[in-house]
Protein backbone atom coordinates (compact mmCIF):
# COMPACT_ATOMS: atom_id res chain seq x y z
CA UNK A 1 0.00 0.00 0.00
CA UNK A 2 1.56 3.50 -0.70
CA UNK A 3 1.25 5.76 1.89
CA UNK A 4 1.28 9.96 1.56
CA UNK A 5 2.61 11.42 4.77
CA UNK A 6 1.15 8.68 7.02
CA UNK A 7 -2.48 8.33 4.65
CA UNK A 8 -3.11 5.04 3.23
CA UNK A 9 -3.86 5.59 -0.60
CA UNK A 10 -7.35 4.64 0.46
CA UNK A 11 -7.52 7.41 3.19
CA UNK A 12 -5.68 9.92 0.72
CA UNK A 13 -8.42 9.13 -2.47
CA UNK A 14 -11.83 9.23 0.05
CA UNK A 15 -10.50 12.33 1.35
CA UNK A 16 -10.00 14.15 -1.86
CA UNK A 17 -13.39 12.42 -3.22
CA UNK A 18 -15.10 13.78 -0.37
CA UNK A 19 -13.69 17.62 -0.89
CA UNK A 20 -14.37 17.44 -4.94
CA UNK A 21 -18.17 16.25 -3.21
CA UNK A 22 -18.02 19.12 -1.36
CA UNK A 23 -16.98 21.63 -3.81
CA UNK A 24 -20.57 20.87 -5.73
CA UNK A 25 -22.18 22.24 -2.93
CA UNK A 26 -20.33 25.93 -3.18
CA UNK A 27 -22.36 28.97 -2.53
CA UNK A 28 -20.80 31.32 -4.91
CA UNK A 29 -22.79 33.63 -7.23
CA UNK A 30 -20.26 36.17 -6.76
CA UNK A 31 -17.19 34.72 -7.74
CA UNK A 32 -18.08 31.87 -9.31
CA UNK A 33 -15.05 30.10 -8.21
CA UNK A 34 -16.44 26.97 -5.87
CA UNK A 35 -13.83 25.12 -3.55
CA UNK A 36 -14.69 22.03 -1.99
CA UNK A 37 -12.53 21.30 1.70
CA UNK A 38 -12.39 17.71 3.57
CA UNK A 39 -10.69 17.27 7.35
CA UNK A 40 -9.67 13.63 8.42
CA UNK A 41 -9.48 13.41 12.09
CA UNK A 42 -7.89 11.68 14.40
CA UNK A 43 -11.11 9.65 15.02
CA UNK A 44 -10.62 8.65 11.71
CA UNK A 45 -13.68 10.94 10.42
CA UNK A 46 -14.26 13.24 7.27
CA UNK A 47 -16.24 16.44 7.41
CA UNK A 48 -16.71 18.75 4.73
CA UNK A 49 -17.17 22.39 3.59
CA UNK A 50 -17.50 24.34 0.41
CA UNK A 51 -17.78 28.34 0.38
CA UNK A 52 -20.33 30.14 1.33
CA UNK A 53 -20.70 33.63 -0.33
CA UNK A 54 -22.69 36.89 0.90
CA UNK A 55 -23.78 39.73 -0.76
CA UNK A 56 -21.75 41.38 1.71
CA UNK A 57 -18.98 40.03 0.41
CA UNK A 58 -16.39 39.99 3.36
CA UNK A 59 -19.38 37.76 5.24
CA UNK A 60 -18.15 34.94 2.60
CA UNK A 61 -16.01 31.89 4.39
CA UNK A 62 -13.70 30.14 2.68
CA UNK A 63 -14.70 26.01 1.96
CA UNK A 64 -11.43 25.33 4.02
CA UNK A 65 -13.07 27.42 7.05
CA UNK A 66 -15.97 25.73 6.55
CA UNK A 67 -14.79 22.04 6.88
CA UNK A 68 -12.88 22.88 9.93
CA UNK A 69 -15.72 24.53 11.82
CA UNK A 70 -17.62 22.00 11.15
CA UNK A 71 -15.21 19.19 12.64
CA UNK A 72 -14.48 21.37 15.60
CA UNK A 73 -17.97 22.23 16.63
CA UNK A 74 -18.85 18.14 16.39
CA UNK A 75 -16.61 17.99 19.11
CA UNK A 76 -13.90 16.19 16.71
CA UNK A 77 -11.33 18.63 16.52
CA UNK A 78 -7.83 17.01 15.82
CA UNK A 79 -7.12 17.18 12.14
CA UNK A 80 -4.61 14.75 10.88
CA UNK A 81 -5.13 15.92 6.65
CA UNK A 82 -7.04 18.56 4.89
CA UNK A 83 -7.78 18.18 1.33
CA UNK A 84 -9.03 21.27 -0.66
CA UNK A 85 -10.57 20.82 -4.08
CA UNK A 86 -10.78 23.85 -6.53
CA UNK A 87 -9.56 25.12 -9.65
CA UNK A 88 -5.38 26.04 -8.65
CA UNK A 89 -5.85 25.23 -4.86
CA UNK A 90 -3.66 27.17 -2.70
CA UNK A 91 -5.53 28.05 0.82
CA UNK A 92 -5.78 31.77 1.55
CA UNK A 93 -3.40 32.83 4.36
CA UNK A 94 -6.57 33.00 7.18
CA UNK A 95 -7.15 29.23 6.26
CA UNK A 96 -4.19 28.59 6.94
CA UNK A 97 -3.90 30.04 10.09
CA UNK A 98 -6.89 28.25 11.20
CA UNK A 99 -5.81 24.80 10.04
CA UNK A 100 -2.87 25.16 12.02
CA UNK A 101 -4.92 26.12 15.52
CA UNK A 102 -5.86 22.28 14.75
CA UNK A 103 -3.03 21.05 12.83
CA UNK A 104 0.11 19.43 14.55
CA UNK A 105 3.40 19.08 12.60
CA UNK A 106 2.25 16.11 10.96
CA UNK A 107 -0.87 17.11 9.83
CA UNK A 108 -1.23 16.37 5.81
CA UNK A 109 -2.75 19.21 3.46
CA UNK A 110 -3.51 17.63 -0.09
CA UNK A 111 -3.62 20.01 -2.80
CA UNK A 112 -6.05 18.94 -6.04
CA UNK A 113 -5.97 21.74 -8.71
CA UNK A 114 -8.94 20.77 -10.91
CA UNK A 115 -7.71 22.71 -13.30
CA UNK A 116 -10.29 22.54 -16.68
CA UNK A 117 -12.17 19.62 -14.55
CA UNK A 118 -11.32 17.55 -17.35
CA UNK A 119 -10.62 14.81 -15.02
CA UNK A 120 -6.81 15.34 -15.29
CA UNK A 121 -6.67 16.88 -11.47
CA UNK A 122 -3.44 17.67 -9.93
CA UNK A 123 -2.60 16.34 -6.20
CA UNK A 124 0.08 17.41 -4.14
CA UNK A 125 0.27 16.43 -0.69
CA UNK A 126 2.21 18.02 1.27
CA UNK A 127 2.28 19.45 5.43
CA UNK A 128 -0.30 21.65 6.42
CA UNK A 129 2.98 23.56 9.04
CA UNK A 130 5.12 24.08 5.63
CA UNK A 131 2.56 26.36 4.57
CA UNK A 132 2.50 28.47 7.22
CA UNK A 133 5.84 28.95 8.48
CA UNK A 134 6.16 31.53 11.74
CA UNK A 135 2.33 30.84 11.97
CA UNK A 136 0.88 32.44 15.15
CA UNK A 137 1.11 30.08 18.07
CA UNK A 138 -1.07 30.20 20.71
CA UNK A 139 1.06 28.47 22.73
CA UNK A 140 4.41 29.93 22.25
CA UNK A 141 2.13 33.20 22.86
CA UNK A 142 0.85 32.10 26.13
CA UNK A 143 -2.46 32.47 25.09
CA UNK A 144 -2.85 28.41 25.81
CA UNK A 145 -1.52 26.49 28.73
CA UNK A 146 1.72 23.88 27.93
CA UNK A 147 0.26 20.77 27.65
CA UNK A 148 1.04 18.71 30.68
CA UNK A 149 2.91 14.96 30.05
CA UNK A 150 0.67 12.61 31.02
CA UNK A 151 2.92 10.90 33.81
CA UNK A 152 2.94 14.47 35.88
CA UNK A 153 6.61 15.21 35.64
N1 LIG B 1 -11.91 30.51 -1.44
C1 LIG B 1 -11.97 29.36 -0.70
O1 LIG B 1 -13.05 28.87 -0.35
N2 LIG B 1 -10.80 28.77 -0.37
C2 LIG B 1 -9.57 29.17 -0.80
O2 LIG B 1 -8.60 28.49 -0.54
C3 LIG B 1 -9.44 30.41 -1.55
C4 LIG B 1 -10.68 31.14 -1.85
C5 LIG B 1 -13.18 31.12 -1.85
C6 LIG B 1 -13.52 32.43 -1.22
C7 LIG B 1 -14.47 32.99 -2.25
O3 LIG B 1 -15.77 32.46 -2.03
C8 LIG B 1 -13.96 32.44 -3.57
O4 LIG B 1 -13.15 31.33 -3.23
C9 LIG B 1 -13.17 33.44 -4.38
O5 LIG B 1 -12.16 34.01 -3.64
Amino acid sequence: MIKAHGLSRARLKSLVDAAKAARKKAYCPYSHHPVGAAVLTDKGRIYTGANVENASYGLSLCAERVAVFNAVSRGDSKVRAIAVACKDARPCGACRQVVMEFADRSTALILVSTGKDDGNDKITVTRAALMLPGAFDPLASGLLPQPQPKNGR
